[in-house]
């Protein structure tokens, strides 16, 4: 064999969207490095560039669009370099119609990463592009090898998919239906997490809590937050999405119960307008909400509350504005993702008529992030002095001189101390706040 048949192809991912991608990314490493191929330094030096990409909104897909236009004009100069296009876009026909011109050898979705490898292959012996996407899930396939990146803290899929069908949203056609993992797959991930020296972990959902709902055994999401608690080494433990429809009293006290538990929900409300909600098919009220919130700060005291929040979702009036305004007012979200409504087209809103223009989103959407970033300010502001406990996870990117660290209500907090705390659950003393973080000093008791 000459030289170059034993050389081994290097990779490199490009992930966009959530977390579900990044999780995803770290399986399709794991299966790439198990079929021979290496990570590549960067982009230059990789004889196969894999997109996973997102199409929640089209700022994401535009994202794509341009690099994909980027790495095509590499393959004019390298015609040897494959091109693999995976995640929730490559599940859209419209999008693999367009795929079709622009250099692409594999295409694959987000229900047969596995079959990744196989596909690569395939493509490289017909020198022909493949394309392989399945329009409905499979059962959970366990378990997938994956290629994590050593760090303190790692993504935990418990669930896969959405059932919910938000009239604006095209989650439910790129992950298919709802399907839970196993409370004791879930289980041993998380001991091998926590042999291999990781010290929190995010359990992901879509919403997390119908988890269970499917399996043989009887099981809640609740339920599964005991047994995670129960993990030795794992010090802290996250999860997201929920849905404000349905968090239950029980999950509420597994959260209050469970040390481990860190005291912060995700529970998006959307819009503050019960006529927008409903359009949105969000099944529930602003009335529902505003209980919500008394319910979780009645269980969990002093809990971080985030949202994520739609401005211009079509028909949406001044007035329905004011009330998202209004929600924010009352409620006081600890942070909040806030974005203008993206026409996805297969979604029902897309057909909606009184589609808003753009102008007016952008203006709403500056409205609302000034008056949640002042909330986001001054309920930081009121931590100064406190002493908070966190989880030490680095050298800061803005100062490499200084730590960064994480509370457990997941605010980021800068300060000085020497590397031997990386990784460790220590006490700091806030001295200043910003809008998106904190600083402190440690706390010596
Ligand atoms: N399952 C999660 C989040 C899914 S997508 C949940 O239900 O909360 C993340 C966020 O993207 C959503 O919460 C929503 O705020 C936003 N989003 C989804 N579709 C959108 C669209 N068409 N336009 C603008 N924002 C959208
Ligand atoms: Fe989309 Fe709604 Fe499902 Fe969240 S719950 S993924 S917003 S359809
Ligand atoms: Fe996530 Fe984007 Fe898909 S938000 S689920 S990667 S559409």
């Amino acid at each position: 064999m000459g030289d170059k048949e034993m050389k081994p192809l290097k990779y490199r991912i490009l992930t966009y969207g959530c977390q579900m991608n990044v999780r995803d990314s770290e399986t399709i490493a794991g299966l790439l490095e198990g079929s021979g191929f290496n990570q590549a330094e960067d982009l230059s030096e990789a004889d196969l560039i894999v997109f996973n990409t997102c199409s929640v909104r089209h700022s994401a897909e535009n994202k794509v669009y341009g690099k994909l236009g980027e790495i095509a004009s590499l393959k004019k100069k390298r015609p040897e370099l494959l091109i693999a296009f995976g995640g929730c876009m490559a599940q859209l026909p419209e999008v693999r119609q367009k795929l079709k011109k622009r250099g692409v050898d594999v295409v694959f979705g987000t229900h047969n990463i596995h079959e990744l490898p196989y596909l690569i292959a395939r493509a490289q012996e017909e020198r022909n592009p493949v394309f392989e996407v399945w329009e409905k899930e499979g059962r959970i396939v366990e378990p997938l090898p994956s290629c994590r990146k050593p760090g303190l803290s790692a993504f935990v899929n418990i669930m896969f998919g959405c059932n919910n069908f938000c009239s604006y949203c095209i989650v439910p056609y790129t992950r298919g239906r709802e399907r839970s993992r196993k409370a004791d797959d879930i289980v041993r991930e998380l001991e091998e997490l926590a042999t291999a020296g990781y010290k929190e972990v995010t359990l992901l959902g879509q919403n997390v809590n119908s988890y269970g709902s499917g399996l043989e055994e009887k099981i809640e999401f609740a339920d599964l937050l005991y047994r995670a608690n129960s993990v030795a080494g794992i010090e802290r433990i996250r999860f997201t999405t929920s849905h404000p429809k349905d968090v239950s009293d029980r999950l509420l006290q597994a959260i209050a119960e469970c040390e481990k538990l860190c005291e912060h929900i995700h529970a998006p409300l959307q819009a503050g307008s019960n006529r927008i909600l409903q359009r949105m098919n969000r099944n529930y009220s602003r009335e529902h909400y505003l209980n919500l919130v008394e319910r979780m700060r009645h269980y969990v005291p002093g809990v971080s509350i985030t949202s994520d929040l739609i401005v211009g979702f079509p028909g949406e009036t001044e007035e329905d504005f004011l009330e998202t305004l209004d929600m924010v007012e009352r409620v006081r979200f600890d942070a909040a993702f806030t974005f203008m409504y993206s026409q996805r087209s297969g979604t029902r809103a897309a057909e909606f008529a009184e589609q808003i223009p753009l102008e007016e989103k952008k203006q709403r959407l500056e409205r609302l992030n000034r008056r949640q970033y002042q909330i986001a300010t001054e309920i930081n502001q009121e931590l100064q002095g406190s002493i908070q406990e966190v989880l030490v996870e680095g050298p800061s990117k803005t100062n490499p001189q200084k730590l960064t660290s994480r509370t457990r209500s997941n605010r980021i907090v800068i300060f000085s101390g020497g590397k031997d705390l990386i990784g460790r659950l220590i006490n700091v003393k806030i001295t200043e706040a910003k809008t998106f973080s904190l600083f402190g000093e440690i706390f010596a008791e």
